[in-house]
């Protein structure tokens, strides 16, 4: 079997950890092999740029964030996410490109075209491998904020007000209309078994298991 590349995305509060552990279990249960990372980070150098990029006390301008994101992407691809694949493991990876369109693109940038270019030529020049589909775990962002908010200590995005998060989701849904087959809308509403079974649905119906 072809070893597959899957991303999850989504505003804060949506419930992706979850999704992704039940998703897990699957796979396991199916006896496939994964690797299950995440971004930014995923590879020793990313982690330490994660950390930073994280901090609620880091001031930096959204270009710089932009090209951090980037820089984190680009060893955590080297030195995890092709190898994983080339040895065919399955990768699922918590966050990618898409979140750096909806995060630097349309929540620092506001959907402006020049902003929006940058991120799309930071994809093409330095990210070779797409993911085989992304699940876009969508939830009305107060619902999710709301979810998040019983979490611990807010970081550097979670700081942000409302209508940063908005303009994210505003982002996922432009990254589904301009890719909708890989970057599937995935109804996040409801219990964790609900949604977990509308993910494999998506999954399987995708990756021919
Ligand atoms: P994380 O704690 O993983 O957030 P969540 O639990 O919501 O997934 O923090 C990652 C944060 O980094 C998240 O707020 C989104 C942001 N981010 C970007 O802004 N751009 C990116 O390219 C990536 C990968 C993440």
């Amino acid at each position: 079997m072809h070893a597959r590349f899957i991303s999850f995305e989504g505003t804060e509060g949506v419930g992706k950890t979850t999704a992704i552990n039940q998703l897990c279990q699957r796979l396991q249960a199916q006896g496939i092999d994964f690797v299950r990372t995440r971004e930014p980070g995923g590879s020793d150098f990313a982690e330490q740029l994660r950390t930073l990029l994280l901090a609620p006390e880091t001031q930096i301008s959204d270009d710089t964030e932009l090209l951090l994101m980037f820089a984190a992407r680009c060893d955590h691809l080297q030195q995890v996410i092709l190898p994983a694949l080339d040895a065919g493991k399955w990768v699922i990876c918590d966050r990618f490109i898409d979140s750096s369109m909806a995060y630097q693109g349309f929540g620092r940038g506001c959907g402006d075209a020049l902003v929006l270019d940058k991120v799309q030529g930071l994809i093409q020049q330095f990210v070779s491998r797409l993911p085989d589909i992304t699940i876009w775990l969508d939830l009305p962002v107060i619902e999710g904020i709301e979810r998040a908010a019983k979490r611990s200590v807010a970081d550097r995005f979670e700081q942000e007000a409302v209508a940063f998060f908005s303009r994210v989701h505003q982002g996922y849904a432009y990254q589904h209309q301009q890719d909708p087959k890989r970057v599937q809308r995935v109804d996040a509403s409801g219990d964790v078994d609900e949604v977990a079974q509308r993910v494999w649905q998506v999954i399987s119906h995708n990756c021919e298991l």
